[in-house]
């Protein structure tokens, strides 16, 4: 990939693996969004943005130290982050959110937030089916929802969906993440056709497996086994993740609209 324009950037060419970093994209002046934006993969979004010109609101929902950790390493990009604090599940709390941003044109949202809560259908408790659906997807559509009323003002934006390719795979054991990443695809590809006449593309990344905080407590034999699936052979680093994301934000990527773009290493 080698944008240039606004979203200039050279490709890291013959980078080694896992150089993602070295990928130059060009968002000076943009304002962006990242939920879950302080930690795992997200974090790794919010500091390709920033490092690439942006100035970033990164939301997270409760674990301070991670979002303070990450301010002190992000302190060199001159006070363009911004971290807010909420649920993103929360639609009262989402919208106060947007409210807030109305001196400010963002033209970058990414659904970054999410969790799991696993469990086999038969003895999946309720709560941890509501809550996953909740976050994951709900949350989307509560951010979405506010992110394009506002980019429609400018008639320009980028929406971006991390989702998982447990939405068309399925992953025993995680019946409620699937279906909540499953239901972000088709909430994606629905408000891709609503808004594209007006500048606005909506698509997702789909990341294949990334060592972060959501999958640190995989048993050693199912990490294995997941490996095993991966024709790379090893797991993504979040920077590699970082650098699709980018890309689909990138003001080129104008007729990218509607897509999932498999980040797995060839799962
Ligand atoms: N890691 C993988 O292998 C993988 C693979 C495919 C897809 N994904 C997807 O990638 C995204 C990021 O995953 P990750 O691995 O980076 O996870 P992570 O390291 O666990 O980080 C999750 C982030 O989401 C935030 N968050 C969680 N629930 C939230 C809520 N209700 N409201 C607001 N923020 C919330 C967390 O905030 P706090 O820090 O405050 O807790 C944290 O910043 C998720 O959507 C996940 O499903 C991950």
């Amino acid at each position: 990939m080698n944008a240039t324009g606004n979203a200039a950037g050279s490709a890291a060419g013959s980078a080694p693996e896992g150089a993602a970093s070295n990928a130059r994209f060009s968002f000076a002046g943009a304002t962006a969004v990242v939920t879950g934006g302080t930690r795992g993969i997200g974090a790794a979004i919010s500091a390709a943005l920033l490092e690439a010109g942006a100035r970033v609101h990164a939301t997270y929902q409760g674990n301070e130290a991670a979002a303070r950790a990450f301010a002190d390493r992000a302190a060199a990009h001159g006070g363009r982050l911004v971290l807010d604090r909420f649920d993103v599940a929360d639609a009262a709390a989402v919208e106060r959110f947007w409210e807030g941003l109305e001196t400010e044109r963002v033209s970058i949202l990414v659904n970054n937030a999410g969790l799991r809560r696993d469990g086999i259908v038969g003895t999946l408790k309720a709560a941890d089916w509501d809550r996953v659906i909740a976050t994951n997807l709900s949350g989307s559509f509560h951010m979405s929802k506010f992110a394009v009323r506002h980019m429609l003002r400018a008639r320009y934006g980028r929406i971006v969906f991390v989702t998982s390719p447990a939405a068309s795979h399925g992953f025993a054991g995680q019946a409620n993440y699937s279906a909540s990443k499953a239901g972000q695809v088709g909430l994606m590809r629905s408000l891709a056709r609503e808004v594209a006449k007006k500048k606005i593309t909506a698509n997702c990344v789909s990341p294949g497996f990334v060592d972060t905080d959501l999958v640190a407590d995989l048993a050693e034999d199912v990490r294995r086994e997941h490996l095993a699936s991966v024709p790379l052979g090893r797991f993504g680093e979040p920077a590699e993740i970082a650098y699709a994301v980018l890309a689909l934000c990138a003001r080129e990527a104008s007729y990218v609209n509607g897509a999932v773009l498999e980040v797995s290493g060839g799962l």
